[in-house]
């Protein structure tokens, strides 16, 4: 998801300069957590809905170093975009630790100068977590050894007639055919393949892994949300309504992400977040930002599919609007991933910019935040699927619209927290700083002793910085070295066993 040009977008979004003014004071319904006491570990809970979340703290650290390859040549990178642990994998040992497999997906490669024609793809990685909640600081070295990663094997991704997808820009549109929507497409006059088809463009951010194998991938052009079969070959394409399609002036899509369209996702903006609430089969996929035309950035939209039959067209049965938390200086603090917890209630992955690899070394906003949509207004199927009629003119939600209760929650910038682990905020700049780009959030079960409570899994994108790197079988530097970091955390989430059990086949 990254571009020198997407930088800047992204660093305009971010620092919101120009947006900030557009951004009503006070509208946010953002409340902060409470630390109960000055402990190492000290608990942080928080009030949603009449139940109570505690974030007990930080219990697992592991990376994969960033000049790691995986089996096609190239370097692992960005895995940290979205990740699911594999259903039938999870277990608990004997010894107190857990076992299990975790699946990965990068975005579109190393694409810090351009946008490059890397094949979309997932990765298993296996896991040991040996959970730590003592308050003494480990050292960075002991402190990897709690959450220790073995790469595993790579699924590449495929589209109609075996056609590799690609992660370059779209260029071009096929129209829209039976069984499928109108889709972005590389570039047919670039030398990009030994195919004469062009490729599907795809910018992977958010993925569950179903139980039969298949699994869904959310993705940034579009934005659209893909199934896959188990091998990689695309099976459905969901197109969201027309209010979320990136189109020109006069209202013809262009999917481009070099820059914003007239209406529709912002560049860059896409389906970042995708989860899965398995009991009743509803898909849930939610915007980085708010669209172009819905007033102010803050005031993101979450959508909602019904996929009991997956093999045909799902239906959209559900649309909120997420009030995004704001920085104090009114920036909004972006969407890269969300969790589905119970009936209603999601966790948020909600961040800025800085960290390793990132804009700057000072965290001030990295959170896992809680949200739920009981009691706000579902819009779905109404005049805002529509690029006309925005949900927040001027800035302003509209009176018509509540919007979902937000509430902050797990800080992973924590000093006292990255400290037990050989980690921290601020200078220096170095692999034992924080990273810049969380975008995933995975959950598993503590087990019978603990009933909610559950690991929160947590993976970096290091955007494949590298000085050792290999993109598509060519060495590269990217003058810098990011590990991909991965936390755990442990939460108490009442009403999370279920689905969680439920997805994890347990
Ligand atoms: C990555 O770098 C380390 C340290 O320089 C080196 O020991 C290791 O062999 C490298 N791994 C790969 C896959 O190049
Ligand atoms: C516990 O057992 C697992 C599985 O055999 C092993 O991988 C792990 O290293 C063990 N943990 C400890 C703390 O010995
Ligand atoms: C990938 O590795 C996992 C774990 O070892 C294994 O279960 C799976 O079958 C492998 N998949 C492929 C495509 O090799
Ligand atoms: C690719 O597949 C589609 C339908 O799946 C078909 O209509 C089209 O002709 C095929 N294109 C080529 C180049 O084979
Ligand atoms: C899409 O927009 C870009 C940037 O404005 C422009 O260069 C390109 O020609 C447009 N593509 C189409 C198919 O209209
Ligand atoms: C989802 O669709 C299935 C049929 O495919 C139906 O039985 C079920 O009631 C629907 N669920 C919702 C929440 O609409």
């Amino acid at each position: 998801m990254v571009s020198s040009l997407c930088i800047l977008v992204l660093t305009a979004v971010l620092q919101g300069s120009t947006i900030a003014a557009q951004i009503p004071k006070n509208s946010s319904p953002f409340k902060p957590a409470t630390r109960t006491t000055g402990a190492a570990s000290a608990a942080v809970s928080v009030s949603l809905g009449g139940v109570t979340y505690v974030n007990q703290g930080l219990v697992g650290f592991g990376r994969i170093p960033s000049n790691a390859t995986e089996s096609t040549g190239d370097t692992i990178g960005g895995i940290g975009s979205a990740i699911a642990i594999k259903p039938g994998t999870w277990q608990g040992q004997s010894n107190g630790s857990y076992t299990g497999t975790l699946v990965v997906q990068p975005d579109r490669g190393f694409n810090v100068i351009s946008p490059i024609d890397y094949q979309a793809r997932r990765h298993e990685l296996a896991f040991v977590l040996t959970p730590y909640s003592g308050t003494a600081d480990l050292t960075f070295a002991q402190a990897t050894q709690t959450l220790q990663l073995a790469y595993k094997n790579t699924t590449l991704e495929f589209e109609r007639n075996n056609t590799k997808t690609s992660g370059l820009d779209p260029s071009a549109i096929r129209a829209a055919q039976a069984g499928s929507p109108a889709n972005p497409l590389a570039d047919p006059q670039m030398p990009i393949a030994s195919t004469s088809e062009p490729h599907l463009t795809i910018d992977a951010e958010g993925l569950v892994a179903n139980a039969d194998g298949s699994y869904w991938t959310s993705d940034e052009y579009g934005p659209y949300i893909y199934h896959f079969t188990a091998s990689g070959q695309l099976i459905q394409t969901i197109q969201p309504p027309p209010a979320f399609l990136p189109m020109d002036s006069k209202g013809n899509l262009n999917f481009t992400a070099n820059v914003d369209p007239a209406t529709g996702r912002g560049a860059n903006q896409g389906f970042e977040g995708l989860t899965l609430d398995p009991i009743t089969n509803t898909l849930y996929a939610i915007l980085q930002s708010a669209t172009i035309q819905d007033g102010a950035l803050q005031f993101t939209r979450m959508l909602a599919y019904n996929v009991s039959s997956p093999s045909t067209s799902v239906p959209l049965i559900g649309e909120w609007v997420v009030p995004l938390p704001l920085s104090s200086s009114g920036k909004v603090e972006a969407t890269s991933e969300i969790h589905f917890v119970s009936p209603g209630v999601f966790l948020c992955l909600a961040r800025d910019g800085n960290g390793h690899g990132g804009s700057g070394d000072n965290i001030k906003y990295k959170h896992a935040d809680l949200f739920s949509i009981t009691g706000a207004t579902d819009i779905h199927g109404t005049a805002f699927d529509q690029p006309g009629t925005p949900v927040a003119p001027k800035g302003k939600l509209s009176k018509s619209v509540t919007p979902a209760t937000y509430v902050s929650f797990a800080d992973f910038a924590d000093a006292t927290q990255l400290a037990r682990f050989g980690l921290h905020n601020g200078d220096p700049d170095d692999n034992t700083l924080l990273d810049a780009k969380w975008e995933s959030l995975a959950l598993a079960p503590v087990g019978a002793s603990a009933p909610n409570d559950f690991f929160l899994f947590t993976a970096s994108d290091n955007d494949f910085l590298s000085t050792q790197g290999i993109s598509l079988g060519v060495p590269y530097n990217a003058g810098e070295d990011v590990d991909n970091q991965f936390l755990v955390f442990r939460l108490t989430l009442p009403g999370a066993s279920a689905s969680v059990a439920k997805a994890l086949g347990i």
